[in-house]
């Protein structure tokens, strides 16, 4: 009954215009565009291969192109016949009658049509035992013709819905329509009302008549129990596969381990928060200083430990990061340092690190440290954040550790603390939005409320703890708290860079951030009120040095200091924040120093601060150095006579302490320059007699009892208030000499006076030599000596 209605198809298409396949060729089908399971085609690629005529529509036949393909037997000849129909209403009843689910009316027809000598097939498929729930668009499969010799290919196109035909002269094939009409999901095809349900995983599908498809499957977030219902991947991972998911905080003194205990650390110690039994080189490291105060400690530093004590990453405030003692610039995108995965972004450096099982997260942002560990469940741990109620000196780390840092230093009351306010800002954590999280918030009330009771709420402190729950709620419930920030005022000391013996923190005004002298560190210039540590100086230059943090502490600015020469400022070192006003060159730059560093910006108060500046910055004899003294007469000789004592007495002055170099009227000694004062006798018995020289002294008028009075030897000792005096051999034969920096009066420019009053010392052992250090007995030699002489050296300039 089908053959001669197929026919009579063939005759119709004999009124078209046809295209002959001499080779692979691409077809233009855009005038009867054919819907394949769902996917509409304008274009039609064939193909000869050595076993098929292939008629492909995403490209040629190929490698990469074998869906959406129709294999027809290999034509006698590569001659196939091409062509396109309109609407042909005796197809369209042969189909509808053939096909039951095309009941719509036919748009189109394409056909191919080829000799084919062809042979019994019979492994051919049969579209009758064809399993349609489960077609797939690979190679749609088309009956063989059995003993034919022609093969007409063809595609009917019913508006969303397709057929392909193949002729089929033999007399026992007799159906050759395949209905490709269908629904695609994720590769695969899926006839016209198809329902698909697989409990197992959770997925459903739905073609309907009207090829819409419709799917459903379990969330993103969501997993498949296996029975079809789905429930959250967090709820499933816990029944599943359970997982450690903790999170330890550290926000100033305060430390709330992973199971939500608080604990304080009040010294200035380095502390294992976390380590692992079964990594034992990989340590996390929590390092604590003072900041305001100096009775109150803080989270200062980060140290990860990842080869025992081999490599140590430190995580510092302004986002700083050290690679053992180098610093390395980081970036948003992450990088990889000793396997360690470092980034930094706004808010602070984290540290993501892969450790026997473990996935750990270390950020820090100069003051909030969080530990975010996750990991198989029952896995030992210690540190602090496993156990805050640990004895603290346990978990000390001993080779971090200088012995100083257990001293507890008292500080002044904080008068400015009002604790109600600060109880009721910590109370916040008990209201929206932080009230949406499920965690705790008790330990994060109590850590800050005892913290802001005892220490000033400054740079934006009182925020740390309410950021430090914000964040443990988005790393453990994923919860965002929506907007809590405008509930207080924060900043961060990102990206500022601060010396060791600083630490970043809030102005009192602005809500800028800078750097703060650390209390402890400050205290010894605050005590002397001093801004910088004492002028060093010598004969040529001089150099002194501020502290940046003092001079900002007083609002001074050191880009507006500069020396009596404007041109002679300050040089901030970028590492140490130390600010040094060198004066290599004391003329140009000028000396007197208290008029000279001066602030732009004068002001009662800037007045009085000069003044200590001007203390510290006193390089006094600078200038006088410049001056050189010469001796008026390069030795004084003097006869002397006493009683049976007849000798004659030198006294001679050197540059070296090997007395080879005299000082003669032609050679200049400077301010500070040390020489070398000879005192010898000539004509005594020194088996005898000893020389003591009993006083030295120097006056600015010649004569020896002058008021004004400068003492370089005292009873036969160096005088302990000049530190450059030293006296040798004194009382041991008949010659002696001492050494003192060459000085001058204050205030006073003219010649210097030096006397030295000697006496003779019968000698008994050593009972001439004066005893110095500390003695008592010295005054015991007088009754030995004998006879005394007065001997005197000018100096001038
Ligand atoms: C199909 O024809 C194209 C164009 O001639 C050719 O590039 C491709 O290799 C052919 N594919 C096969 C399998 O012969
Ligand atoms: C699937 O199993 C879970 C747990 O056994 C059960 O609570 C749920 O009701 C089951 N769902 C269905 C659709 O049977
Ligand atoms: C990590 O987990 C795997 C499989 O869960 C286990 O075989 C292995 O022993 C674990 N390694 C360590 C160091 O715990
Ligand atoms: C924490 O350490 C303390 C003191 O060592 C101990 O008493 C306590 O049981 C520990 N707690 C836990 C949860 O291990
Ligand atoms: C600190 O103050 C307490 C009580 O006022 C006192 O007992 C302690 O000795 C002080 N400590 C130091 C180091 O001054
Ligand atoms: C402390 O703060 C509370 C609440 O803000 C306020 O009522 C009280 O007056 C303040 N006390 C002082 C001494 O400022
Ligand atoms: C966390 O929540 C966000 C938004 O609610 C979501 O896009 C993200 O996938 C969640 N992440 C995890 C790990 O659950
Ligand atoms: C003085 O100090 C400067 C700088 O420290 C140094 O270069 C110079 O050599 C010193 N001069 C003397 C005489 O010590
Ligand atoms: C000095 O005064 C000017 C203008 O009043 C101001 O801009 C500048 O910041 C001041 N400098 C210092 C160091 O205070
Ligand atoms: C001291 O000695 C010198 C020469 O050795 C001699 O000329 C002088 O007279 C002596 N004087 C006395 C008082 O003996």
């Amino acid at each position: 009954m089908l053959r001669p209605l197929l026919y009579l198809v063939a005759l119709i298409t004999l009124a078209g215009a046809k295209q002959t396949l001499t080779a692979s060729t691409e077809l233009d089908i855009s005038s009867c565009p054919i819907t394949i399971y769902g996917q509409r085609y304008e274009q039609a690629f064939v193909n000869y291969t050595s076993q098929n005529l292939v008629i492909c529509f995403k490209g040629f036949y190929g490698s990469g192109t074998k869906d959406d393909c129709i294999l027809g037997p290999l034509p006698d000849s590569k001659n196939a016949e091409f062509d396109q129909f309109q609407r042909i209403p005796l197809l369209e009843t042969i189909v509808q009658y053939n096909v039951p689910t095309i009941k719509t009316r036919m748009d189109c027809y394409l056909s191919i049509s080829y000799q084919h000598k062809g042979g019994y097939v019979s492994s051919a498929p049969s579209l009758d035992n064809r399993v349609m729930s489960e077609p797939t668009a690979n190679n749609i499969p088309l009956p063989v013709c059995i003993f034919c010799s022609q093969t007409t290919l063809a595609l009917i196109k019913f508006g969303p819905l397709s057929v392909t035909v193949t002729n089929t002269p033999s007399s026992r094939q007799t159906r050759g329509y395949l209905d490709i009409s269908g629904c695609r999901h994720s590769g695969a095809v899926y006839k016209p009302a198809t329902e698909v349900n697989s409990p197992e995983t959770c997925f459903s599908l739905t073609c309907d008549e009207d090829l819409v498809l419709k799917t459903s499957s379990c969330g993103p977030m969501d997993r498949c129990l296996g029975n079809g219902s789905c429930i959250p991947a967090a709820l499933y991972d816990s029944i599943f596969n359970p997982k450690l998911d903790l999170v330890c905080t550290v926000t100033g003194p305060a430390l709330i381990d992973f199971h939500g205990l608080l604990t304080s650390v009040r010294d200035r110690c380095t502390y294992s928060l976390l380590s692992l039994p079964s990594a034992p080189d990989f340590q996390v490291l929590a390092n604590f200083q003072e900041r305001h105060r100096k009775d109150v400690s803080f989270l200062d530093s980060v140290t990860l430990r990842l080869d025992g004590p081999g490599v140590q990453i430190h995580l510092k405030q302004g986002g700083r990061v050290q690679v053992n003692d180098a610093p390395l610039s980081l970036s948003t995108s992450a990088q990889m340092v000793h396997g360690v995965e470092l980034s930094k972004d706004l808010t602070g450096v984290t540290a993501r690190v892969s450790v026997s099982n473990f996935t750990i997260y270390v950020f820090f942002d100069g003051y909030t440290m969080q530990i975010h560990l996750q990991g198989p469940v029952g896995s030992a741990l210690h540190g602090l954040c496993e156990n805050s109620s640990r004895s603290l000196a346990d978990l000390r780390v001993p080779e971090s550790n200088p012995d100083s840092c257990l001293i507890q230093y008292n500080d002044t009351e904080e008068s400015m603390i009002n604790c109600t306010k600060m109880t009721e800002h910590c109370n916040l954590l008990k209201k929206e939005p932080f009230a949406s999280c499920d965690i705790n918030p008790e330990p994060y009330i109590t850590a800050c409320t005892t913290t802001l009771c005892s220490y000033p709420d400054r740079d934006a402190l009182k925020c740390q703890f309410l950021e430090a729950y914000a964040r443990t709620c988005k790393l453990q419930r994923n919860a965002t708290l929506v907007d809590w920030r405008s509930k207080a005022k924060c900043s961060f000391c990102q990206d500022r860079t601060c010396s060791d013996h600083e630490f970043c923190g809030e102005k009192s005004v602005g809500g800028d951030n800078r750097c703060f002298c650390r209390a402890i560190f400050a205290s010894k210039y605050r005590d002397q009120n001093a801004l910088g540590d004492p002028t060093v100086c010598n004969q040529t230059s001089g150099s002194l040095t501020l502290v940046n943090c003092l001079l900002e502490d007083e609002g001074l600015d050191y880009i507006a200091l500069h020396l009596k020469d404007p041109t002679c400022r300050g040089h901030m070192d970028e590492e140490t924040h130390l600010v040094t006003f060198s004066f290599s060159d004391i003329n140009r730059c000028g000396t007197e120093v208290m008029n000279t560093i001066s602030n732009h910006n004068s002001s009662s108060s800037i007045i009085t601060r000069k003044d200590q500046v001007f203390i510290d910055f006193s390089c006094v004899y600078m200038k006088e150095a410049m001056k050189a003294f010469k001796v008026r007469s390069s030795s004084i000789i003097k006869v002397s006579t006493s009683g049976v004592w007849n000798y004659t007495l030198t006294m001679k002055a050197y540059t070296d302490a090997a007395r080879t170099r005299p000082v003669d009227s032609n050679t200049e000694v400077r301010l500070d320059e040390k020489i070398w004062v000879e005192l010898k006798t000539e004509g005594l018995d020194g088996d005898l007699i000893s020389v003591v020289t009993e006083s030295c002294w120097a006056t600015n008028q010649e004569s020896e009892t002058g008021s004004l009075r400068y003492d370089l030897i005292k009873n036969g000792c160096a005088n302990p208030a000049d530190p450059t005096v030293t006296v040798e051999g004194n009382g041991e034969g008949t010659s002696s000499y001492f050494s003192f920096n060459m000085f001058q009066f204050s205030g006073k420019s003219g010649n210097i006076y030096l006397h030295c009053k000697l006496q003779l010392c019968i000698k008994q052992g050593n009972s001439c030599i004066p005893k110095c250090n500390g003695a008592r007995t010295r005054r015991s030699i007088r009754s030995r000596y004998e006879a005394s002489a007065l001997i005197s050296m000018v100096w001038t300039n």
